[in-house]
């Protein structure tokens, strides 16, 4: 999660980015609802709408003829991750509620290779007193998608919040009661005569219940809709977010599986985009001088048969100081910052490999 930071006046404050103008241009397009609604009509008219049923269109004072559609799917799904953050944007984004050292990351972003692998940043916007950034909506382009959040490296807090748990060492009830309810043998004699555990010794064990620290990433959830083709239209949404317990290759492995139904054609599709994020992030000079830490891999694929995997969330990610740079390989030692999403990325990349037929 990211820190509070003051209101910022204006709507729209800063786009240092490219895409500035085009945003811009959206921004002063959008005078209606009724423009996006009549394109949305005329495209599905022009798209063989023969087999619609037809209803009047009365908002405009006189009526006109518009098809009637299957129900539209949501705009934006959203797996895990704070309920409430998020607002669906105008044209194809997504409004994230504003973490400056989050914006700060895909002002970078931008300007590295690594720009095509993130949603595309637009600047910051204000609603209802709240900021919040703009980026691409990247569910736009996929129909009624299958999507999953990986969330990478090797730990998902920074150092510098062991360092800040550190100096103030409280022992925490609230931490030892969530701890006893997943595993009641898991805190010490110490801990079980205080009824309490420090904070960062909380952290460190949550991490070694999912597949965190034994594979370098964890599977946050995913989400299916076993829809079938138009025109059976069944939607049968399924939801599953249980993996903190998920450790094993095996386990993780039969997690994939299940996201993907068995489809090697999709496997396929993901394998190519992660071997291609690898290079990238491997010549990136954003990755090289940041940690990254608590950041996700968002799956998404389609009945089409179309997959895609984007970089997200960067609220946690740390610019490095001027002298020291990350492989993101190297084992965690307290003190040298490694994150260890590379490790977990080759892992990931081995895992969907090995669900492929022997050729
Ligand atoms: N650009 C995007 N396009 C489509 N969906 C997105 C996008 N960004 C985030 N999401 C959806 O929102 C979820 C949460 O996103 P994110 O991790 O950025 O939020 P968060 O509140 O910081 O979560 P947390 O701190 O718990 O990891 C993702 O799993 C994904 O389903
Ligand atoms: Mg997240």
């Amino acid at each position: 999660m990211c820190g509070t930071v003051p209101p910022l006046p204006i709507a729209i404050l800063e786009s240092r980015c490219g895409d500035r103008e085009r945003f811009n241009n959206r921004e002063r397009l959008n005078s209606s609802s009724a423009l996006r609604f009549d394109d949305d009509a005329s495209s599905l008219a022009r798209g063989g709408g023969a087999s619609s049923a037809w209803k009047k269109h009365k908002s405009c004072g006189t009526s006109s003829l518009l098809p009637m559609t299957p129900k539209k799917p949501p705009q934006w799904l959203q797996v895990v991750g704070h309920a409430g953050s998020f607002h669906v944007g105008d044209y194809g984004t997504l409004l994230k509620r504003f973490c400056e050292g989050e914006q700060q990351c895909y002002l970078r972003l931008m300007e590295d290779v690594l720009r095509p692998y993130v949603p595309a940043y637009h600047g910051v916007v204000q609603r209802d007193e709240q900021n919040y950034n703009i980026m691409d909506n990247l569910l736009t382009h996929f129909n009624r998608p299958a999507i999953m959040d990986c969330k990478m490296g090797s730990r998902t807090y920074l150092e510098g919040e062991l360092l800040v748990a550190r100096e103030r060492p409280q022992p925490r009830k609230d931490m030892y009661d969530k701890m006893v309810a997943v595993d009641p043998e898991a805190p010490t004699m110490q801990e079980r005569s205080q009824h309490a555990v420090l904070k960062t010794r909380y952290m460190q064990w949550r991490e070694t219940l999912s597949s965190t620290t034994s594979l370098g990433f964890r599977i946050e959830g995913f989400r299916v809709d076993n829809l079938l083709p138009f025109p059976l239209q069944k939607s049968n949404e399924e939801c599953h977010t249980n993996f903190k317990r998920t450790k094993s290759r095996e386990q993780v492995i039969e997690a994939l599986d299940n996201f993907v139904d068995s489809n090697t054609q999709i496997v396929w599709g993901y394998l190519r985009r992660l071997k291609q994020l690898r290079q990238v992030l491997e010549a990136s000079d954003f990755f090289r001088t940041h940690e990254v830490v608590g950041s996700s891999l968002l799956f998404l694929h389609d009945w089409t048969g179309r997959t895609g995997v984007w970089m997200i969330d960067f609220g946690k990610t740390a610019v490095l100081p001027a002298h020291l740079t990350l492989n993101h390989r190297t084992p965690w030692e307290d003190g040298n910052r490694e994150d260890g999403y590379l490790w977990g990325l080759d892992n990931l990349i081995d895992m969907l490999a090995d669900m492929l037929p022997l050729t």
